[in-house]
Formats: structure tokens, C-alpha cells, sequence
């Protein structure tokens, strides 16, 4: 097992690149059983996430080649299994997706409930499940296993009202109607940048959806994909991440290879507490040299704030003059790493979705442990900003959707270093 060592308090200066989009990655691979040819796709991010969507669908027979590190091809038209390998499904909430994927192909999907960050409660699929009934779909949980099969063979088309804005539903719905009959529309759509990459990775390869991005995305069914070549879009959070860091430690680092517009909701509320935010074509430049300021926040749907940046900020808050508020909207339970942050000095008190945090001069290094991917970082940002050292335990969470997060930072100047420890050293925090 790997904990990261960070000793704190030192600025960032630099330059970082940001990988693909971890959420987009997560459902376009699956996507690509959709696809009756080879796919290639580019800027893929080296993630565990992304190995294990891919290695699922090797284990469902696809062809998947290497070109370089961050490019594969992948050729799923020799694929007849439609059962996902438990183990590995169980292991990704992104697995989800293979249900759509191959309800879209063969009309029937078997997939293991899915796991991935707990957010201190069951992620339900109901608006997931809603859409496939509604195209047509039995749905029912057996064994550990979800079985969905199309009653005639093939998905039809439907008009589905999503009861709440899901980026899953939306994704998962918009697979499974490529190929179905007729026109289906999504009201209620999610509208995250990964949705609109994966409408235009499907269209790429001879999909008819339009609307993706609006409240509204309509697909009309075709016959067939055809191969193609994409690229994915850059990953907000990971920029967004790196953003904070400046935030929080202090510095001067160009983030490169982003999307300007996604950052946005990211870029405003940074700039609220006083940090400078320079935007260039495909570049932000981050800057903080100022004492921080407090600010209130409320996570939302795209282009709301992101709640997977949630951790982030609220790290970043708890060093800031005054008092912030910051709410969760969208996951009932999301502050599992408020107590890491309390033994590092944080003046955080959290009652239901609400976090008040009281900012505090600094915060010191500690033993710390990650419960899930983004309250990982935000233990990462808070060790880079705290005085002294801190050992994080757990970072597979942080390594699941973080691409070479230590040699990225250090290239930053940033005092952090991997290490190895035995296991069971690790669980009983030792190490
Ligand atoms: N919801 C339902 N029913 C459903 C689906 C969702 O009630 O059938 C609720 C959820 O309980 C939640 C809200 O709707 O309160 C939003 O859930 P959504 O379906 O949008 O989330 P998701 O698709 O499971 C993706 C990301 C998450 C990110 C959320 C929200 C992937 C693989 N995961 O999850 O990312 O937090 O959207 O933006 O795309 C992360 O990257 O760290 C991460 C957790």
C-alpha cells in the first residue's frame, strides 16, 4: 500500500498539464460497445479507473490496443457476452454504464451493483432505471447482479422526464437509445461537460443526438456506429484541483490543456476569495499571494459549482480571514474528510449539508486518511498549505482519478513523496 509524505508550507511555481477527463473517460470506453469498428481514443487519462473500464471489456472480449500511453483503440465487434466480470464491475460506479452500453448493443445487459466513492449513503439508479423501463427494458436485481432486457429484443423510443438532473441517468440513457427505435428525448438533462463529450463522442462515430449541454438532449436512433477517432476533453476537476492547491499553499502555476468556459464556476468563486485567475486560450494562469478571503458556496448541477470540488474549496476556506459557508446539494453526505481536516488545526463544524468554517491562521501536519477520491485531494491540498509534515494513508482513492498527482506536484516544488508500506501497517495506521 502507498501513503504519500508531504511536508507543507511550501508555495507552488510552475507549469501543469492536465490529463483527460476521468468522468467522460469512464463512459466513453464503455461507449465504444455501441461502436461496430475500431475507436480510437486520444488523451485518455492513466487513472485505475479508466484501467478498469477498460480491463472489463477486454474480460467481454473486446480487442483493446495500446498506441501510447494515453491513446487506445479498441474494437469491440467480435463481443457476444453480456455480463460484466463481478469483481471488477463491483469495483466502479462508472460500471453503471454497461448497462446502457450493452442494452444499446445487444438489448440485454448484466452488471454487478456498482461500487466507487461512498458518500456516506446507498447512490441510487432509480432515474437510470426509470429511462430503460420506459425504452422498453425489464430491470431487476438478482444475485448481485442488475439484468436489464428489452421485452421485444430491441430498445424503442421513449420520452423521459429525469426526476432529478443525473449525469449518470443522462449518460446511461443516451447510450442505450443510440440504436433504439425511433426519437428519444431527456428532459431534466445533466448538462456537465462530460455529458456533452460523450453526445459528441457517440455522434463522431454516426449517432443523431442534438440538445446535449441544454435541459433538452433528443437522439434519434440509427442502425449502426462506424469507427472513428476522438479526443477527450480536459478534466475540470483535476484543473480545479491544481487551482485550489495554488489557492491554499500560495504561488504562481499555468494550468494547461483546459477548457477555460468549464472552469468558470471554479474561476469565480477562487477569484471571490482573492486569488488571481488569468484566462488564456487553453491556459489559466493561478496566482495567490494575498491573504485569502471567506466566501459562501453552494454546490450544483453544471454550470453550478462542481460538488466533486467541494472538499477542495472547503480545505481551501478553512484557511481563509472570516467565516464561509459552504452547502452540499448534491450528495446528502459529503464531508467524511472534515474530521482529517479538524486534526490538522481546521475550525470546520458541519451540520447536515451545511459546512461553517471558521478559517484558521494555519494548519499543521498530521497522520491523515483519505475515505474517497476528492475529500484524497483536498488531504493533499490541506498537507501542501499545512506547517510541518503529513503521512496520507489510502491515496488508491486519490489514484483512482488523479493521473501522476506526486510527480505533477513535485514538479510544482511541492515537498511530496510516495512511499510504500505493508498493508496491514497501513490499516492499523502505523506506517
Ligand atoms: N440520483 C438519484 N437517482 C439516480 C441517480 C442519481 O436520486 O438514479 C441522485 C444522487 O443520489 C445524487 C444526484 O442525483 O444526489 C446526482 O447524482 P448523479 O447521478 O449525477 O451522479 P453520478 O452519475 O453517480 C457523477 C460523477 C460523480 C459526481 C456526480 C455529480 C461519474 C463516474 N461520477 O456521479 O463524480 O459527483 O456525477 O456531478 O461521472 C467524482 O468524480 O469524484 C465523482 C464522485
Amino acid at each position: 500500500m502507498t501513503k504519500y509524505i508531504v511536508k507543507g508550507g511550501t508555495p507552488l511555481f510552475g507549469e501543469v498539464e492536465i490529463s483527460g477527463a476521468k468522468n467522460a473517460a469512464v463512459a466513453i470506453i464503455p461507449a465504444a460497445l455501441l461502436v461496430d469498428g475500431v475507436c480510437r481514443i486520444e488523451n485518455i487519462p492513466q487513472i485505475s479507473d479508466v484501467s478498469l473500464c477498460l480491463n472489463i471489456l477486454e474480460q467481454l472480449g473486446a480487442g483493446v490496443r495500446s498506441v501510447n500511453g494515453h491513446t487506445v483503440e479498441i474494437d469491440c465487434r467480435r463481443i457476444r457476452a453480456t455480463r460484466t466480470p463481478y469483481d471488477l464491475a463491483r469495483r466502479i460506479r462508472a460500471s453503471t454504464y454497461f448497462i446502457g452500453a450493452l442494452l444499446g448493443r445487444f438489448g440485454q445487459a448484466e452488471v454487478a451493483l456498482p461500487g466507487g466513492c461512498n458518500f456516506g449513503g446507498v447512490r441510487p439508479i432509480d432515474q437510470h432505471v426509470k429511462g430503460f423501463t420506459a425504452m422498453g427494458a425489464k430491470v431487476t436485481v438478482e444475485s448481485g447482479f442488475i439484468r436489464a432486457a428489452a421485452k421485444t429484443g430491441r430498445l424503442h423510443s421513449a420520452s423521459v422526464y429525469l426526476d432529478v438532473v443525473s449525469v449518470g441517468a443522462t449518460m446511461n440513457i443516451m447510450m442505450a437509445a443510440v440504436m433504439a427505435e425511433g426519437n428519444t428525448v431527456i428532459e431534466n438533462a445533466a448538462k456537465e461537460p462530460h455529458v456533452v463529450d460523450l453526445a459528441n463522442f457517440l455522434n463522431s462515430m454516426g449517432a443523431n443526438i442534438r440538445g446535449a449541454g441544454t435541459d433538452t438532449i433528443k437522439i434519434r436512433g440509427v442502425d449502426r456506429l462506424t469507427g472513428g477517432s476522438y479526443a477527450i476533453i480536459p478534466d475540470q476537476i483535476e484543473a480545479g484541483t491544481y487551482m485550489a492547491a495554488v489557492a491554499a499553499a500560495g504561488g504562481q502555476v499555468l494550468i494547461k490543456n483546459i477548457i477555460p468556459k468549464h472552469m468558470d464556476c471554479i474561476t469565480a468563486k477562487l477569484q471571490e476569495c482573492g486569488v488571481e485567475v488569468e484566462e488564456h486560450e487553453d491556459t489559466l494562469l493561478v496566482r495567490r499571494t494575498e491573504p485569502l478571503r471567506k466566501t459562501n458556496i453552494k454546490t450544483l448541477p453544471y454550470p453550478g459549482f462542481p460538488t466533486d470540488m467541494q472538499p477542495q474549496i472547503t480545505t481551501v476556506l478553512s484557511l481563509a480571514q472570516g467565516i464561509s459557508l459552504v452547502t452540499e446539494s448534491v450528495w446528502g453526505n459529503r464531508y467524511r474528510y472534515v474530521d482529517e481536516l479538524r486534526r490538522m488545526g481546521a475550525n470546520i463544524q458541519v451540520d447536515d449539508k451545511t459546512a461553517i468554517v471558521e478559517g484558521v491562521d494555519h494548519l499543521s501536519g498530521a497522520p491523515i486518511q483519505a475515505c474517497d477520491l476528492r475529500a484524497g485531494a483536498a488531504l493533499v491540498i490541506a498537507a501542501l498549505a499545512a506547517q510541518g509534515q503529513s503521512e496520507i494513508s489510502c491515496v488508491h482513492y486519490i489514484e483512482r482519478g488523479y493521473e501522476n498527482i506526486v510527480t505533477k506536484l513535485r514538479a510544482l516544488g511541492a515537498n511530496i513523496r510516495a512511499i510504500e508500506v505493508p498493508e496491514d501497517r497501513e490499516e492499523l495506521g502505523l506506517g
